[in-house]
């Protein structure tokens, strides 16, 4: 059964995401840059070595943030109900799922599993069971990590409104997230804001960033979350 995210697949994926707000932000690599950052910096902090971390990235798409990480982890595997979106991911230990809410590996086999801009692709009743699924995969004391667009930030707000990929999105806040987690019997670890500002300006402006990262006000964040 064909998926949203096919038809976007088919028509550019990449293509479809060019904005001139967007690109005046930053380019797209910078986006993928700073959640890697901060990312590798959540699993130090919380005394995981990324060299020795097993990454599963759900919902990977054409898997760029997998092809740019890579390096940094052991293990890195994706999976995504797209087909049209995966048959980019050439290299990348990444399987196709079956149903929004059922991820194809084992019991247990994560230490480090993401959903990045998913979430709010997400159908409002499937969203339960995936983070359900999540839960299942990951290894004991292994890490969950969410990373979505801020709905409390008005420029995330403008872009997300004017791309046709997020047309049928529904953005969900920082507390949603953490009540999903919380429900599939995660621990919340934290929550850090990013993007505040362009990244034009980011070289100057990295320190205020940090400073700022619990302030629910930056175009993005990551809830960070671990299994018992
Ligand atoms: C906006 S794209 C993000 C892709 C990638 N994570 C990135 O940051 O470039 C959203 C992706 O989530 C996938 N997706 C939507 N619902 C999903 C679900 N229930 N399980 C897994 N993937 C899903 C879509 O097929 C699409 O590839």
């Amino acid at each position: 059964m064909p998926t949203e995210f096919d038809e976007y697949s088919a028509e550019g994926y990449s293509k479809l995401l060019e904005d001139p707000i967007r690109g005046r932000f930053a380019r797209s690599d910078f986006f993928f840059e700073r959640k890697l950052v901060l990312m590798r910096e959540i699993c130090e902090r919380y005394g995981m070595k990324t060299e020795s971390v097993t990454w599963l990235d759900v919902g990977c798409g054409e898997g760029t943030l997998l092809k740019m990480g890579r390096r940094y982890f052991r293990d890195v595997a994706g999976c995504d109900v797209s087909a049209g979106m995966i048959q980019h991911c050439d290299g990348l230990n990444v399987l196709q799922q079956d149903s929004p809410r059922q991820i194809p590996f084992k019991d247990g086999s994560f230490d480090l599993v993401t959903a990045i801009c998913v979430y709010h692709h997400v159908d409002i009743d499937d969203r339960a069971a995936l983070t359900s699924e999540i839960s299942r995969v990951l290894k004991s004391k292994g890490i969950f990590c969410v990373i979505e667009h801020n709905p409390l930030n008005p420029v995330a707000r403008l872009i997300v409104r004017r791309s046709p990929i997020d047309s049928r999105a529904h953005l969900l806040s920082a507390r949603k997230v953490r009540r999903l987690a919380r429900s599939a019997r995660m621990e919340v670890l934290v929550t850090r804001y990013f993007l505040f500002f362009p990244e034009r300006f980011y070289s100057k402006m990295a320190g205020a960033e940090a400073k700022l990262s619990a302030v629910p006000l930056g175009g993005q964040y990551g809830v960070f979350c671990q299994k018992a």
